[in-house]
């Protein structure tokens, strides 16, 4: 087989993203161009993304990205072999936008087009930055999504463990709302945690010790809340001090349940001799929980791969490589009538 090259849209949530993307003959991704707009400002006064809003931003704002991708690429549309965008999960609004946009192109320049879900794109990314082979683990934690997912191949893959309750991204959010901490929580929460000290609060650690696989995070959000109000006025020491506790119950945690995915994992592949575990997501950025997997990893002889951060939060460049994926798997395209769809495992 050759190489291909393809145009990739990305519009789920508050990202407006598109990218150019190079499967080579070997198998091995490159990033052409890359480029993410991100709508944080527009949202940030309302202190969570604000649907209607994200999806007149998308319209505005993609035409202008895919250009820049195709410029930046030094490609023209006839030189893409297909067009893939998200079609979901995520906000129905932005989907609508970019599974439009990429359509049209597709129907225009006479390609095919692959219609992504947006998860599946952050589930192969590490074969497109690390080369990874199947089968792998990923964790993906997000403001949307908190999940545990066996990767077995392309369009293979089996959910071992999800949030009952809140996202992971979520919870930071929603305590850096409760301490008065700016949006997005996950970076604020994190930076007041360092000169905070993470025993000074015993806050829960749900689920540890169940043999099933799923995370919740509410009851941490709530016990947050109620060590909050019962110190008034809470000083900056304070609030530090309960961020570091809330990253110390979330390390605690997650060290519990994907310590018993990695188990899993073994038990499935007992040959497998270079395991490995993948982390993706927005909160993905955040050291202590890399720190947390590092060291989960080694105890259990599994590498940790981490991709740029660039790449673990929303962008276009995994969602062509998921089309890329797909389209080198000899998986069909979709039909122009696809559409897209807010909740999609
Ligand atoms: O993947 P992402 O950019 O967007 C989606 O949710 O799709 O993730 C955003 C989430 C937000 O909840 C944000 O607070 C969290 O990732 N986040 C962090 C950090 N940076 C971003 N959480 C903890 N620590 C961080 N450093
Ligand atoms: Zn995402």
């Amino acid at each position: 087989t050759s190489s291909l090259r393809i145009l990739g849209i990305e519009t789920s949530c508050d990202e407006t993203a598109a990218a150019v993307v190079l499967r080579h003959a070997d198998g091995r991704g490159e990033i052409v161009s890359d480029v993410v707009l991100s709508q944080l400002e527009e949202h940030s006064a309302f202190g969570g993304v604000v649907p209607e809003i994200a999806a007149r931003a998308h319209v505005e704002a993609l035409d202008g990205l895919v250009t820049e991708a195709l410029t930046r690429a030094g490609v023209s549309l006839q030189e893409i072999d297909a067009v893939a965008a998200t079609a979901g999960p995520g906000l129905i609004g932005g989907l609508l936008v970019g599974l439009m946009t990429g359509k049209a192109i597709a129907m225009a320049a006479g390609k095919p087009l692959y219609a992504v879900n947006h998860l599946e794109g952050h589930a192969l990314t590490a074969r497109l930055t690390d080369g990874l082979a199947f089968p792998y683990l990923m964790l993906l934690v997000s403001g949307g999504h908190t999940q545990l997912v066996l990767i077995k191949g392309v369009g293979d893959y089996e959910r071992w463990g999800t949030t009952i309750d809140d996202a992971l991204g979520e919870a930071f959010d929603k305590t850096a709302k409760l301490l008065g901490l700016p949006y997005p929580g996950g970076p604020a929460v994190e930076k007041a945690a360092r000169s905070g000290d993470p025993e000074r609060f015993d806050l829960p650690r749900p689920l540890v010790g169940e043999a099933r696989l799923d995370f919740s995070f509410s009851g941490l959000k709530t016990a947050v809340r109620q060590a909050a109000t019962a110190i008034q006025p809470l000083t900056e020491q304070d609030i530090a001090d309960i961020c570091a506790s809330f990253q110390r119950a979330i390390s605690r945690t997650l060290k519990d349940r994907i310590g018993r995915g990695l188990a899993r994992f073994r038990e499935r592949y007992p040959e497998e001799n270079k395991p490995a575990l993948v982390v993706a997501g927005g909160v993905a950025a955040n050291q202590v929980l890399r720190a947390t997997l590092q060291e989960l990893c080694s105890a259990h002889g599994f590498s940790f791969i981490a991709p740029p951060i660039r790449l673990c939060t929303d962008n276009a460049a995994m969602i062509a490589w998921a089309g890329l994926e797909r389209m080198a798997a000899g998986l069909p395209d979709d039909p122009m009538a696809v559409a897209p769809r807010s909740r999609w495992p």
